[in-house]
């Protein structure tokens, strides 16, 4: 997958921003050249420093013409010489200044107005050019991400579960919320310093050429000494930052595992145990914090110790050039400037790489994640399933999760209003069976039909529209009992979900709950015991009034009376619907239509309660194991 346009897919719909950022960081390496063009006429014609005789002669700002380059001139051309040429934009500045003083009738008094005047102009030109470039940037990139986050979700939520047994829930949370966060601090915050920073870094140079080529050549051979230091300081700190944020993360799940788990942790006496594992981390991420500070406080001293060297040895250059008169006061504090201006371009141009790398491999790990397929879609010219009306089929079926077979060319033939209960040892494949109807998995042989359509034919959502599920785990979520049982269907009168809860034999005790139906039922419904939890679960399935009712060991965790009480209810309920039921008791299936006994993936038996007892078999023995006390 590369990157670039993977990214480009989520940067499209922003080109007007990107536009608008382009110009105005060009607008602000601009600007910046700006400033420092105005320093030489803002100290030699405002504050007079160059201090010639003639200074009220503004036009000719031009430095007195050096004595000894008259024999230089006269030497055969060089590139360098033909480049400064070409870089020369000084004259043709210098010739608009003047004709703009011209033009206004600026003379040696009221220059004092314009040049400072000009310098707010430039100045807040480039303040406006920094605003909008950096929310821009922070408008594209914080847009992206976003759309990026959706996307991932959708793509999430739609996977089939094969994808969800490859990537644990773990891997997905940090792929939306760490991997997109790293991208979305570089691009707001690298991603500008790279498209500000870089040309005002060109324009600067550019600047520094003109005022003075050979100072600035002699600076730009020197310059690496000063910055490869700086350079390296930075990545130490970036790695060092880097490390001791993975500390901390180790921190964090020492600290979230002893405090969920702390009833485990007490029960076998581990808390010294924990304790030293909690020590042995928080060393070492003392440690890396203060290989960090170290690296701070030696980066200060070295890059000043050099800086004061480069510094004399430039003043040393320059006070000889000022005094040949190869230089005026006023050029030297522009070029100084000039220079000055470049560290902070520099400084920060040099973070931008290690960012964008670490940016770059969190793009492809978010990219690897949105291109895996899904297994599980709606085919081409799938149609809508109009509804139920006579029979399901599995036809041969047979499936494995993996290589190894899970279910053996199943046939099973489910008539409408039938209640069918599945039992068989555990792992024989009753789950996976149901599984297959909602297409949670597809068949790797055979078909599932429903009115004689093969369900692959059907769209998923009208597939689905037609079966109420509660599956073996149950799931609720953070929120109401009442949002939990109308999922999603806000819209529903509170009469409708106390129906379908007093079906499931839930309405009494949701009512004892402090708020009723409003009771906020805690993380995966923890505030609620098992049972409770398994009815809310049938009532919301009920709710939804499918004509295909699925149970999955829907009430394993009632006792044995209100499991008799919730199957009495639900048998009337399934009278309406056409059901498939799995149950370990036995005595909750008795009085279905027909019972289906599977064992290692195949169905070994079929027929009612007191058929398969009189037939003698697996279903005989389960049923003697369970009755016998
Ligand atoms: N997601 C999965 N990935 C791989 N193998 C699986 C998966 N789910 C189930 N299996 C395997 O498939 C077989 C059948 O599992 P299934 O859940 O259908 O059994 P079951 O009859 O519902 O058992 P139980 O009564 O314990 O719920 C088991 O051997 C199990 O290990
Ligand atoms: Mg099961």
């Amino acid at each position: 997958m590369r990157t670039l346009p993977f990214l480009w897919r989520y940067g499209r719909r922003y080109t007007g921003w990107i536009l608008l950022a382009l110009v105005s960081v060009a607008t602000y390496a601009l600007a910046t050249g700006g400033v420092v063009a105005l320093v030489e006429p803002l100290f030699g014609e405002v504050l007079m420093t160059d201090e010639r005789p003639g200074a009220a002669a503004l036009v000719d700002v031009e430095p007195p013409p050096p004595a000894a380059p008259a024999s230089a001139a006269r030497q055969p051309a060089t590139w360098l010489d033909e480049l400064k040429e070409k870089l020369n934009l000084r004259a043709a500045l210098q010739g608009g200044y003047a004709s703009l003083k011209r033009r206004l009738g600026i003379n040696a008094d009221n220059v004092v107005y314009l040049v400072p005047l000009l310098m707010v102009v430039v100045l807040l030109v480039r303040s406006l050019a920094s605003f909008l470039s950096g929310y821009s940037f922070q408008h594209i990139g914080l847009g992206m991400t976003t759309d990026m986050r959706n996307d991932l979700f959708r793509r999430i939520v739609d996977q089939s579960s094969h994808f969800h047994e490859a990537h644990t829930s773990g891997e997905l949370v940090s792929r939306v919320v760490t991997d997109v966060t790293v991208m979305q601090n570089a691009s707001t915050s690298r991603l500008l310093d790279l498209f500000q920073q870089t040309p005002t870094l060109l324009v600067l140079l550019v600047v520094l050429l003109n005022i003075n080529f050979e100072l600035a050549l002699v600076c730009l051979v020197v310059a690496p000494v000063f910055v490869y230091p700086i350079a390296r300081f930075g990545k130490g700190m970036w790695r060092t930052s880097h490390r001791s944020q993975e500390r901390m993360a180790d921190l964090t799940q020492l600290l979230s595992e002893a405090t969920r788990g702390h009833r485990v942790v007490k029960a076998f006496g581990m808390e010294d145990f924990e304790h030293t594992r909690f020590a042995a981390a928080t060393g070492r991420h003392l440690r890396v914090k203060l290989r960090a500070q170290i690296l701070t406080h030696v980066s200060g001293p070295v890059v000043e110790a050099l800086a004061a060297i480069g510094a004399a040895v430039f003043l040393v250059y320059a006070g000889k050039a000022v005094r040949s008169g190869q230089l005026t006061a006023s050029v030297l504090v522009q070029f100084m400037t000039a220079l000055m201006m470049l560290y902070e371009p520099v400084r920060k141009l040099n973070k931008v790489n290690l960012i964008l790398q670490e940016a770059r491999a969190a793009a492809q790990r978010v990219a690897g994640i949105l291109a895996v397929p899904n297994r599980v879609r709606d085919r081409a010219g799938a149609t809508e399933a109009g509804g139920f009306r006579e029979s399901i089929r599995f036809e041969g079926v047979t499936f494995g999760y993996g290589a190894e077979a899970v279910l053996r060319e199943v046939e099973l033939e489910i008539r409408r209003g039938e209640v069918v209960a599945v039992v068989g040892p555990s792992g024989a494949g009753k789950s996976t069976l149901i599984n297959l109807l909602p297409r949670f998995y597809d068949p790797d042989a055979g078909r599932i039909t429903i009115d004689g359509v093969d369900i692959r034919d059907l769209t998923l959502e009208s597939l689905r529209g037609l079966i109420g599920i509660v599956t073996q785990e149950t799931v609720l979520f953070d929120e109401t009992v009442r949002n939990n049982i109308a999922y999603g269907r806000s819209d529903l009168p509170l009469a409708a979900v106390r129906e379908a809860a007093a079906a499931a034999y839930a309405d009494e005790f949701i009512l004892d709950l402090p708020a009723g139906y409003d009771t906020r039922i805690g993380e995966s419904g923890m505030r609620l015991s098992g049972g409770q939890r398994q009815r809310l679960a049938i009532a919301r399935a009920l709710l939804k009034n499918a004509p295909i009712l699925i149970l999955d060991e829907a009430t394993s965790h009632l006792d044995s009376e209100s499991e008799a009480l919730v199957q009495k209810a639900l048998y009337n309920l399934m009278r309406a619907r056409t059901s498939l039921v799995i149950a370990h008791r036995l005595s909750t299936v008795k009085s279905a239509d027909r019972i289906i006994v599977m064992e290692a993936g195949r169905i070994t038996q079929i027929g009612t309660h007191a058929e398969l007892l009189a037939e003698g078999g697996t279903y005989k023995r389960l049923h003697d194991l369970q009755f016998r006390a």
